[in-house]
Protein backbone atom coordinates (compact mmCIF):
# COMPACT_ATOMS: atom_id res chain seq x y z
CA UNK A 1 0.00 0.00 0.00
CA UNK A 2 2.91 2.27 1.06
CA UNK A 3 3.84 2.37 -3.10
CA UNK A 4 0.57 4.18 -3.50
CA UNK A 5 0.21 6.66 -1.02
CA UNK A 6 3.44 7.67 -0.91
CA UNK A 7 5.09 9.94 -3.49
CA UNK A 8 8.30 8.74 -5.30
CA UNK A 9 11.28 9.54 -3.34
CA UNK A 10 12.95 12.68 -4.13
CA UNK A 11 9.59 14.20 -5.00
CA UNK A 12 6.84 16.55 -4.12
CA UNK A 13 3.54 17.53 -3.73
CA UNK A 14 2.73 21.62 -3.78
CA UNK A 15 -0.28 21.59 -1.69
CA UNK A 16 -2.40 24.99 -2.67
CA UNK A 17 -0.76 27.00 -0.19
CA UNK A 18 3.01 26.50 -1.16
CA UNK A 19 1.79 26.21 -4.86
CA UNK A 20 0.37 29.75 -4.36
CA UNK A 21 4.13 30.79 -3.14
CA UNK A 22 5.77 29.31 -5.91
CA UNK A 23 3.63 30.66 -8.88
CA UNK A 24 4.05 34.44 -6.99
CA UNK A 25 8.23 33.74 -7.40
CA UNK A 26 7.57 32.07 -11.15
CA UNK A 27 5.86 35.06 -11.79
CA UNK A 28 8.58 37.21 -10.38
CA UNK A 29 10.82 35.54 -12.66
CA UNK A 30 8.72 36.10 -15.83
CA UNK A 31 8.29 39.59 -15.39
CA UNK A 32 12.40 39.85 -15.09
CA UNK A 33 12.49 38.04 -18.49
CA UNK A 34 10.24 39.23 -20.21
CA UNK A 35 11.68 42.48 -19.07
CA UNK A 36 14.92 41.47 -20.73
CA UNK A 37 13.69 41.06 -24.03
CA UNK A 38 13.06 36.77 -23.31
CA UNK A 39 10.24 34.63 -24.67
CA UNK A 40 8.58 31.43 -23.57
CA UNK A 41 9.55 28.01 -25.37
CA UNK A 42 8.15 25.14 -23.63
CA UNK A 43 9.92 21.25 -24.82
CA UNK A 44 8.65 18.08 -24.00
CA UNK A 45 9.67 16.49 -20.89
CA UNK A 46 11.06 13.24 -22.61
CA UNK A 47 13.36 13.76 -25.44
CA UNK A 48 15.62 11.04 -27.22
CA UNK A 49 18.66 10.01 -25.01
CA UNK A 50 21.18 10.94 -27.77
CA UNK A 51 20.40 14.55 -26.87
CA UNK A 52 21.82 14.65 -23.61
CA UNK A 53 24.32 12.35 -23.88
CA UNK A 54 25.99 14.60 -27.20
CA UNK A 55 25.15 17.58 -24.79
CA UNK A 56 25.97 17.54 -21.39
CA UNK A 57 28.78 15.08 -22.06
CA UNK A 58 28.72 11.02 -21.80
CA UNK A 59 31.26 11.95 -18.96
CA UNK A 60 29.25 13.89 -16.63
CA UNK A 61 27.43 12.89 -12.87
CA UNK A 62 24.14 13.49 -14.55
CA UNK A 63 24.82 11.09 -17.60
CA UNK A 64 26.42 8.41 -16.11
CA UNK A 65 24.49 7.81 -13.30
CA UNK A 66 21.46 9.95 -12.73
CA UNK A 67 19.56 9.89 -15.97
CA UNK A 68 15.99 8.19 -15.86
CA UNK A 69 16.43 6.75 -19.28
CA UNK A 70 14.31 3.78 -21.07
CA UNK A 71 12.98 2.54 -24.19
CA UNK A 72 9.28 3.27 -25.15
CA UNK A 73 6.95 0.51 -26.60
CA UNK A 74 8.31 1.80 -29.93
CA UNK A 75 12.17 0.38 -28.71
CA UNK A 76 13.76 3.72 -28.71
CA UNK A 77 15.63 5.20 -26.20
CA UNK A 78 14.11 8.06 -24.73
CA UNK A 79 15.17 10.19 -21.17
CA UNK A 80 13.01 12.28 -18.77
CA UNK A 81 14.89 15.94 -18.88
CA UNK A 82 17.72 16.14 -16.77
CA UNK A 83 17.87 20.07 -17.59
CA UNK A 84 16.37 22.29 -19.96
CA UNK A 85 19.06 23.75 -22.40
CA UNK A 86 19.34 20.73 -24.23
CA UNK A 87 15.91 20.84 -24.74
CA UNK A 88 16.00 24.55 -25.90
CA UNK A 89 19.06 24.21 -28.29
CA UNK A 90 17.13 21.40 -30.12
CA UNK A 91 13.91 23.15 -29.83
CA UNK A 92 15.39 26.68 -31.41
CA UNK A 93 17.02 24.81 -34.33
CA UNK A 94 14.28 22.61 -35.17
CA UNK A 95 11.37 25.65 -34.97
CA UNK A 96 13.81 27.84 -37.11
CA UNK A 97 13.97 30.45 -34.24
CA UNK A 98 16.79 31.83 -35.50
CA UNK A 99 15.25 33.25 -38.59
CA UNK A 100 14.00 36.51 -37.35
CA UNK A 101 17.77 36.92 -36.53
CA UNK A 102 19.77 36.98 -33.37
CA UNK A 103 20.23 37.31 -30.71
CA UNK A 104 17.44 34.89 -29.71
CA UNK A 105 16.29 34.93 -25.84
CA UNK A 106 14.46 32.28 -24.65
CA UNK A 107 13.13 31.23 -21.10
CA UNK A 108 11.31 28.37 -19.57
CA UNK A 109 9.93 27.12 -16.09
CA UNK A 110 10.16 23.32 -16.16
CA UNK A 111 10.36 20.15 -14.13
CA UNK A 112 13.44 18.19 -14.67
CA UNK A 113 14.67 14.27 -13.40
CA UNK A 114 18.03 13.38 -11.86
CA UNK A 115 18.55 10.06 -10.31
CA UNK A 116 20.11 11.57 -6.74
CA UNK A 117 20.57 10.52 -3.69
CA UNK A 118 17.57 12.83 -2.16
CA UNK A 119 18.51 15.63 0.37
CA UNK A 120 17.75 19.43 1.43
CA UNK A 121 17.93 21.27 -2.12
CA UNK A 122 18.66 17.87 -3.82
CA UNK A 123 15.46 16.75 -5.47
CA UNK A 124 14.48 13.38 -7.85
CA UNK A 125 11.53 15.68 -9.58
CA UNK A 126 13.22 19.71 -9.34
CA UNK A 127 11.74 22.78 -11.32
CA UNK A 128 14.57 25.09 -13.27
CA UNK A 129 13.68 28.41 -14.48
CA UNK A 130 16.07 28.85 -17.43
CA UNK A 131 17.16 31.20 -19.59
CA UNK A 132 19.47 31.04 -23.56
CA UNK A 133 20.65 33.48 -25.36
CA UNK A 134 21.63 32.02 -28.81
CA UNK A 135 23.31 33.67 -31.54
CA UNK A 136 26.09 36.24 -29.64
CA UNK A 137 30.08 35.96 -28.26
CA UNK A 138 30.34 39.45 -26.88
CA UNK A 139 31.12 39.62 -23.63
CA UNK A 140 28.99 42.22 -22.89
CA UNK A 141 26.00 39.52 -23.34
CA UNK A 142 27.48 37.51 -20.53
CA UNK A 143 27.58 40.49 -18.43
CA UNK A 144 24.23 41.34 -19.27
CA UNK A 145 22.41 37.95 -18.78
CA UNK A 146 24.50 37.29 -15.40
CA UNK A 147 23.18 40.77 -14.54
CA UNK A 148 19.43 39.88 -15.09
CA UNK A 149 20.35 36.77 -12.75
CA UNK A 150 20.86 39.09 -10.02
CA UNK A 151 18.27 41.42 -10.45
CA UNK A 152 15.86 38.56 -10.52
CA UNK A 153 17.41 37.28 -7.01
CA UNK A 154 17.11 40.64 -6.24
CA UNK A 155 13.52 40.90 -7.16
CA UNK A 156 12.62 38.09 -5.08
CA UNK A 157 14.20 40.08 -2.06
CA UNK A 158 17.14 37.32 -1.50
CA UNK A 159 19.87 38.94 0.43
CA UNK A 160 22.28 36.37 0.99
CA UNK A 161 23.46 35.18 -2.26
CA UNK A 162 26.67 36.22 -4.23
CA UNK A 163 28.37 35.71 -7.56
CA UNK A 164 30.71 33.28 -7.75
CA UNK A 165 32.89 33.54 -11.85
CA UNK A 166 35.18 31.85 -13.67
CA UNK A 167 36.33 31.46 -17.11
CA UNK A 168 36.91 27.69 -18.55
CA UNK A 169 38.56 28.59 -21.64
CA UNK A 170 37.84 27.15 -25.03
CA UNK A 171 38.71 23.63 -26.79
CA UNK A 172 42.20 25.46 -27.78
CA UNK A 173 43.28 26.29 -24.71
CA UNK A 174 41.69 23.42 -22.86
CA UNK A 175 43.89 20.97 -24.69
CA UNK A 176 47.12 21.97 -22.64
CA UNK A 177 45.00 22.30 -19.49
CA UNK A 178 43.65 18.61 -19.99
CA UNK A 179 47.37 17.57 -20.15
CA UNK A 180 48.34 19.57 -16.86
CA UNK A 181 45.49 18.09 -14.93
CA UNK A 182 46.43 14.45 -16.06
CA UNK A 183 49.59 14.93 -14.70
CA UNK A 184 48.56 16.47 -11.77
CA UNK A 185 46.14 13.60 -10.79
CA UNK A 186 48.40 10.66 -12.21
CA UNK A 187 50.71 11.65 -9.94
CA UNK A 188 47.92 11.33 -6.79
CA UNK A 189 46.13 8.51 -8.71
CA UNK A 190 45.72 5.84 -5.78
CA UNK A 191 43.81 8.42 -3.64
CA UNK A 192 41.15 9.15 -6.51
CA UNK A 193 37.92 7.46 -5.71
CA UNK A 194 37.07 4.90 -8.74
CA UNK A 195 34.99 7.26 -11.04
CA UNK A 196 37.25 9.86 -10.84
CA UNK A 197 40.13 7.15 -11.71
CA UNK A 198 37.89 5.97 -14.70
CA UNK A 199 37.45 9.82 -15.80
CA UNK A 200 41.31 10.75 -15.65
CA UNK A 201 41.57 10.21 -19.70
CA UNK A 202 38.77 10.92 -20.95
CA UNK A 203 37.64 13.47 -18.90
CA UNK A 204 40.16 15.12 -16.18
CA UNK A 205 38.23 18.32 -15.39
CA UNK A 206 35.10 16.16 -14.17
CA UNK A 207 37.37 15.54 -11.51
CA UNK A 208 37.44 19.26 -10.16
CA UNK A 209 33.76 18.87 -9.24
CA UNK A 210 33.59 15.33 -7.82
CA UNK A 211 31.63 15.25 -4.64
CA UNK A 212 33.91 13.17 -2.41
CA UNK A 213 36.23 14.98 0.44
CA UNK A 214 39.30 12.85 -0.22
CA UNK A 215 39.36 13.84 -4.45
CA UNK A 216 37.88 17.47 -3.56
CA UNK A 217 41.37 18.27 -1.62
CA UNK A 218 43.55 16.80 -3.86
CA UNK A 219 41.19 18.88 -6.36
CA UNK A 220 41.81 21.97 -4.46
CA UNK A 221 46.02 22.03 -5.54
CA UNK A 222 45.48 21.09 -8.86
CA UNK A 223 46.58 23.53 -11.79
CA UNK A 224 43.80 26.39 -12.41
CA UNK A 225 42.28 26.88 -15.70
CA UNK A 226 42.72 30.82 -15.56
CA UNK A 227 46.59 30.35 -15.69
CA UNK A 228 45.79 28.47 -19.36
CA UNK A 229 43.70 30.73 -21.30
CA UNK A 230 44.49 31.59 -24.33
CA UNK A 231 44.79 35.49 -25.55
CA UNK A 232 41.05 35.91 -26.91
CA UNK A 233 39.55 33.96 -23.22
CA UNK A 234 41.77 35.88 -21.60
CA UNK A 235 40.14 38.88 -23.00
CA UNK A 236 37.02 37.97 -23.35
CA UNK A 237 37.24 37.01 -19.58
CA UNK A 238 38.69 40.34 -18.53
CA UNK A 239 35.52 42.30 -20.63
CA UNK A 240 33.05 40.02 -18.46
CA UNK A 241 34.19 41.23 -15.40
CA UNK A 242 35.19 44.84 -16.37
CA UNK A 243 31.24 45.09 -17.43
CA UNK A 244 30.29 43.72 -14.70
CA UNK A 245 32.11 46.48 -12.42
CA UNK A 246 30.31 48.86 -14.80
CA UNK A 247 27.06 47.69 -13.46
CA UNK A 248 28.47 47.81 -9.38
CA UNK A 249 27.85 44.57 -9.61
CA UNK A 250 30.16 42.69 -7.05
CA UNK A 251 31.32 38.98 -7.69
CA UNK A 252 34.09 36.22 -6.67
CA UNK A 253 36.54 34.88 -9.16
CA UNK A 254 36.50 31.26 -7.90
CA UNK A 255 39.55 29.15 -10.59
CA UNK A 256 38.36 25.97 -9.30
CA UNK A 257 34.53 26.16 -10.42
CA UNK A 258 34.16 24.33 -13.68
CA UNK A 259 30.30 23.40 -13.21
CA UNK A 260 29.14 19.87 -13.93
CA UNK A 261 28.59 20.06 -17.70
CA UNK A 262 30.29 19.32 -19.90
CA UNK A 263 28.91 21.84 -22.75
CA UNK A 264 30.54 24.95 -21.11
CA UNK A 265 33.10 27.51 -22.59
CA UNK A 266 34.45 30.30 -21.31
CA UNK A 267 32.33 32.46 -18.79
CA UNK A 268 31.17 30.08 -16.14
CA UNK A 269 29.07 31.35 -13.20
CA UNK A 270 27.28 30.34 -10.04
CA UNK A 271 24.58 31.92 -7.24
CA UNK A 272 25.73 30.77 -4.43
CA UNK A 273 23.31 31.09 -0.94
CA UNK A 274 25.77 31.35 1.79
CA UNK A 275 23.81 30.06 4.54
CA UNK A 276 21.91 27.25 2.51
CA UNK A 277 25.63 26.19 1.78
CA UNK A 278 24.60 25.51 -2.11
CA UNK A 279 23.89 26.88 -5.32
CA UNK A 280 20.53 28.47 -6.46
CA UNK A 281 21.49 28.83 -10.22
CA UNK A 282 24.25 28.58 -12.15
CA UNK A 283 25.02 28.72 -16.11
CA UNK A 284 27.61 29.98 -18.41
CA UNK A 285 28.81 30.12 -22.00
CA UNK A 286 28.54 27.11 -24.53
CA UNK A 287 29.94 27.87 -27.58
CA UNK A 288 30.48 24.79 -29.13
CA UNK A 289 26.41 22.84 -28.13
CA UNK A 290 24.68 24.04 -31.01
CA UNK A 291 27.05 22.83 -33.48
CA UNK A 292 27.07 19.59 -31.44
CA UNK A 293 23.84 18.99 -31.78
CA UNK A 294 23.65 19.26 -35.45
CA UNK A 295 23.48 23.26 -36.03
CA UNK A 296 25.27 26.25 -37.76
CA UNK A 297 28.38 27.07 -35.23
CA UNK A 298 26.07 29.71 -32.87
CA UNK A 299 27.95 30.99 -29.75
CA UNK A 300 25.01 30.74 -26.98
CA UNK A 301 24.80 31.10 -22.91
CA UNK A 302 22.36 30.94 -20.52
CA UNK A 303 22.18 29.83 -16.83
CA UNK A 304 19.27 27.54 -14.73
CA UNK A 305 17.60 28.91 -11.35
CA UNK A 306 16.31 25.74 -8.88
CA UNK A 307 13.34 26.57 -7.73
CA UNK A 308 13.11 24.11 -4.89
CA UNK A 309 16.53 25.99 -3.80
CA UNK A 310 14.67 29.67 -4.33
CA UNK A 311 11.82 28.67 -2.38
CA UNK A 312 14.41 26.98 0.41
CA UNK A 313 16.31 30.34 0.47
CA UNK A 314 12.86 32.48 0.64
CA UNK A 315 11.88 30.13 3.62
CA UNK A 316 15.27 30.52 5.45
CA UNK A 317 14.88 34.46 5.27
CA UNK A 318 11.37 34.49 6.13
CA UNK A 319 9.59 36.15 3.09
CA UNK A 320 6.13 37.30 3.80
CA UNK A 321 4.45 36.17 0.37
CA UNK A 322 1.72 38.04 -0.64
CA UNK A 323 -1.86 37.13 1.05
CA UNK A 324 -4.17 34.99 -0.69
CA UNK A 325 -6.71 36.91 -2.41
CA UNK A 326 -9.84 34.47 -0.91
CA UNK A 327 -13.43 34.56 -1.97
CA UNK A 328 -14.65 38.11 -2.39
CA UNK A 329 -18.73 37.50 -2.40
CA UNK A 330 -20.18 34.47 -0.93
CA UNK A 331 -24.15 34.40 -1.50
CA UNK A 332 -25.61 32.33 1.22
CA UNK A 333 -28.95 31.11 0.60
CA UNK A 334 -32.09 29.56 2.76
CA UNK A 335 -34.92 27.35 0.61
CA UNK A 336 -34.74 25.61 -2.85
CA UNK A 337 -35.72 28.74 -4.63
CA UNK A 338 -32.84 30.88 -3.01
CA UNK A 339 -30.24 28.16 -3.34
CA UNK A 340 -30.69 28.64 -7.53
CA UNK A 341 -30.82 31.63 -7.19
CA UNK A 342 -27.69 32.06 -5.33
CA UNK A 343 -26.16 29.70 -7.79
CA UNK A 344 -27.36 31.96 -11.32
CA UNK A 345 -25.79 35.27 -9.46
CA UNK A 346 -22.61 33.43 -8.36
CA UNK A 347 -22.38 32.34 -11.96
CA UNK A 348 -22.98 35.90 -13.10
CA UNK A 349 -20.35 37.33 -10.75
CA UNK A 350 -17.28 34.47 -12.23
CA UNK A 351 -18.66 36.04 -15.68
CA UNK A 352 -17.74 39.38 -14.43
CA UNK A 353 -14.69 38.17 -13.30
CA UNK A 354 -15.54 38.29 -9.73
CA UNK A 355 -14.39 35.56 -7.30
CA UNK A 356 -17.72 34.32 -6.12
CA UNK A 357 -18.82 31.34 -4.13
CA UNK A 358 -22.31 29.54 -2.83
CA UNK A 359 -22.88 26.31 -0.77
CA UNK A 360 -22.60 23.39 -2.60
CA UNK A 361 -22.25 20.70 0.08
CA UNK A 362 -26.39 21.63 1.14
CA UNK A 363 -25.47 23.22 4.78
CA UNK A 364 -27.92 25.11 6.63
CA UNK A 365 -27.69 29.03 6.85
CA UNK A 366 -25.77 29.60 9.99
CA UNK A 367 -23.23 26.83 8.70
CA UNK A 368 -23.03 28.86 5.25
CA UNK A 369 -22.20 32.03 7.23
CA UNK A 370 -19.51 30.58 9.33
CA UNK A 371 -17.90 28.70 5.98
CA UNK A 372 -18.19 31.88 4.53
CA UNK A 373 -15.98 33.22 7.94
CA UNK A 374 -14.04 30.38 7.29
CA UNK A 375 -13.01 31.38 3.43
CA UNK A 376 -12.51 35.13 4.40
CA UNK A 377 -15.64 36.36 2.09
CA UNK A 378 -15.11 40.07 2.21
CA UNK A 379 -18.68 40.44 0.81
CA UNK A 380 -21.71 38.32 2.20
CA UNK A 381 -25.29 38.38 0.20
CA UNK A 382 -27.73 36.72 2.40
CA UNK A 383 -31.14 35.09 0.28
CA UNK A 384 -34.23 33.96 1.18
CA UNK A 385 -37.71 33.98 0.34
CA UNK A 386 -38.31 37.84 1.11
CA UNK A 387 -35.48 38.87 -0.80
CA UNK A 388 -36.46 36.82 -3.93
CA UNK A 389 -39.93 38.24 -3.51
CA UNK A 390 -38.62 42.32 -3.52
CA UNK A 391 -35.52 41.34 -5.80
CA UNK A 392 -33.71 42.63 -3.19
CA UNK A 393 -31.37 41.62 -0.95
CA UNK A 394 -28.75 43.21 1.45
CA UNK A 395 -25.27 43.15 1.04
CA UNK A 396 -22.91 43.04 3.85
CA UNK A 397 -19.48 44.37 4.02
CA UNK A 398 -17.78 41.35 6.34
CA UNK A 399 -15.05 43.67 7.92
CA UNK A 400 -16.95 46.25 9.67
CA UNK A 401 -20.59 44.50 9.70
CA UNK A 402 -21.92 48.09 7.47
CA UNK A 403 -25.04 46.35 5.01
CA UNK A 404 -26.19 47.90 1.72
CA UNK A 405 -29.27 46.79 -0.22
CA UNK A 406 -29.00 45.98 -3.51
CA UNK A 407 -30.79 44.98 -6.64
CA UNK A 408 -30.63 40.78 -7.43
CA UNK A 409 -32.39 40.94 -10.70
CA UNK A 410 -31.52 43.36 -13.77
CA UNK A 411 -29.47 45.53 -11.91
CA UNK A 412 -27.45 42.99 -9.98
CA UNK A 413 -24.30 43.33 -11.16
CA UNK A 414 -24.01 47.32 -11.83
CA UNK A 415 -25.57 47.72 -7.97
CA UNK A 416 -22.71 45.16 -6.58
CA UNK A 417 -20.29 46.99 -8.22
CA UNK A 418 -21.23 50.06 -7.28
CA UNK A 419 -21.39 49.14 -3.59
CA UNK A 420 -18.10 47.03 -3.76
CA UNK A 421 -16.18 50.33 -5.56
CA UNK A 422 -16.73 52.20 -2.73
CA UNK A 423 -15.53 49.70 -0.19
CA UNK A 424 -12.95 48.16 -1.99
CA UNK A 425 -12.83 44.89 -4.23
CA UNK A 426 -10.33 41.96 -4.02
CA UNK A 427 -10.59 40.54 -7.65
CA UNK A 428 -10.74 42.04 -10.84
P1 LIG B 1 22.74 22.92 -13.14
O1 LIG B 1 23.71 23.68 -12.33
O2 LIG B 1 22.95 21.47 -13.29
O3 LIG B 1 22.72 23.62 -14.55
O4 LIG B 1 21.29 23.17 -12.58
C1 LIG B 1 20.80 24.47 -12.42
C2 LIG B 1 20.22 24.66 -11.03
O5 LIG B 1 19.19 23.69 -10.84
C3 LIG B 1 21.21 24.38 -9.90
O6 LIG B 1 21.96 25.52 -9.59
C4 LIG B 1 20.27 24.02 -8.76
O7 LIG B 1 19.76 25.19 -8.16
C5 LIG B 1 19.13 23.31 -9.48
N1 LIG B 1 19.29 21.86 -9.36
C6 LIG B 1 20.09 21.04 -10.05
N2 LIG B 1 19.95 19.77 -9.65
C7 LIG B 1 19.01 19.78 -8.68
C8 LIG B 1 18.39 18.79 -7.87
N3 LIG B 1 18.68 17.51 -7.99
N4 LIG B 1 17.46 19.18 -6.96
C9 LIG B 1 17.12 20.48 -6.83
N5 LIG B 1 17.66 21.47 -7.58
C10 LIG B 1 18.58 21.12 -8.49
C11 LIG B 1 21.90 23.27 -15.55
O8 LIG B 1 21.04 22.43 -15.46
C12 LIG B 1 22.11 24.10 -16.79
N6 LIG B 1 21.13 23.65 -17.81
C13 LIG B 1 21.97 25.57 -16.54
C14 LIG B 1 22.23 26.36 -17.78
C15 LIG B 1 21.32 26.93 -18.59
N7 LIG B 1 23.42 26.57 -18.30
C16 LIG B 1 23.30 27.26 -19.42
N8 LIG B 1 22.01 27.46 -19.62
Amino acid sequence: MELITKAPKGTVDLVPQTARRWRWVEQALINEAELNGFAEVRTPVFEHTELFQRGMGDVTDVVEKQMYTFEDKGGRSVTLRPEGTAGAVRAMLENGLYNNGYPVRLYYNIPCYRYEKPQKGRMREFRTFGVEVFGTAEPIADAQLIAMGMSALQRLGLTDVGLQLNSIGCPTCRKEYHQALQAYFSARKESLCPTCLSRLDRNPMRILDCKSPVCQEIAAGAPKITDYLCEDCQSHFAKVQEYLTAMDIPFTLDPGLVRGLDYYTRTVFEFPSQSLGFALGGGGRYDELVEEIGGPPTPALGFGLGMDRLMLALEAQKTEFPEEAGCEVFVAAMGEAAKVKAMSLVNTLHKCGLGADCDVCGRGLKAQMKYAGKLGAQYCLVLGDDELAAGKARLKYMADGTEKEIGIGESFVEDYLAVSTEKGRLSL
